[in-house]
């Protein structure tokens, strides 16, 4: 695979630069409010990554190795993510006024949510940090495959190996604190549990209410937007989301057979259905 450098300092796997944004079909998505919302709320929510990577790489600054990885891969890719889904919001949409929206986002965002809770111990953090990464990867392979044309799905596709690439980042590190802190199965579920709760709520719905806002100015905002948004991604979920690869990766720090993954959590449905946002 080529790499392709950005201000001389970092190899991206890929670069938006090569991504032809003028052959969007744009009549094929310009009347699709809901991918229009789902592809806004992801581009603030991406582009926003370096607010929370400064205290995580202060938990592991005495891990040159995962540090190095984390500031010179992880973060840059991250923010590329954000780019080139904001590029294309701005391409496909272009009467949406992407710049108040995200100014109204970030406010918002970074008064209540700018610090993430850590887990209690590097291993659970590494845990934690796999749950998310599940969570991204999926949503972007279900966005690739939703994908009504075919710039988005290059771009979603893109993104969606990134995201596998950093789970299995995550989860070297996690084998690696695994073997000296040795974590009781019980907290990695739990670990696996809390934070699956957690990923959908405060940062995607903050994003999508200034998305909303911005692009229907006559409305006032409510919750019940919010609440049809979500309905809509669960019905492009229940035809697209990528269920076995999700709960493949979410169950792996268990290291228990799928199958048996599948009785010890409540439901396998339950366990993946958070997934769907993010
Ligand atoms: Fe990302
Ligand atoms: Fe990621």
């Amino acid at each position: 695979m080529t790499s392709h450098t950005v201000d001389g300092k970092t190899d991206l796997p890929w670069s938006m630069d090569a991504i032809r944004y003028s052959d969007i079909a744009r009549d094929a998505v310009e009347d699709d409010a809901l991918l229009f919302q789902i592809v806004a709320s992801a581009s603030f929510i991406e582009i926003t990554s370096d607010l929370y990577t400064e205290n995580l790489i202060e938990y592991f600054r005495d891990d040159p190795e995962l540090v190095d990885w984390l500031a010179q891969h992880w973060e840059p890719e991250e923010l590329q993510h954000g780019a080139a889904l904001k590029r294309y919001v701005e391409t496909a949409w272009p009467e949406f006024d992407w710049q108040r929206a995200y100014a109204g986002f970030f406010a918002e965002y970074s008064r209540c949510c700018s610090l993430e809770n850590l887990a209690p111990t590097r291993a659970l953090e590494m845990v934690a940090r796999c749950v998310v990464e599940t969570g991204t990867a999926s949503f972007y392979r279900m966005l690739a495959e939703a994908a009504p044309e075919p710039i988005l799905h290059q771009i979603a596709s893109n993104i969606a190996a990134d995201e596998v690439r950093h789970y299995k980042n995550f989860y070297y590190f996690f084998r690696r604190y695994r073997a000296s802190e040795h974590p009781g199965r019980t907290a990695v579920l739990k670990t696996l549990w809390d934070r699956a709760q957690e990923v959908d709520t405060e940062d995607a719905y903050i994003a999508f209410k200034h998305v909303f806002r911005v692009s229907n100015p006559e409305a006032e905002f409510q919750p019940a937007d919010y609440e049809t948004f979500r309905t809509g991604v669960r019905r492009m979920g229940r035809e697209y989301f990528p269920y076995g690869m999700a709960l493949k990766m979410f169950l792996k720090p268990l290291g228990l057979a799928p199958a048996i993954g599948r009785m010890v959590l409540p439901s396998a449905a339950a366990a993946t259905r958070f997934l769907i946002l993010r």
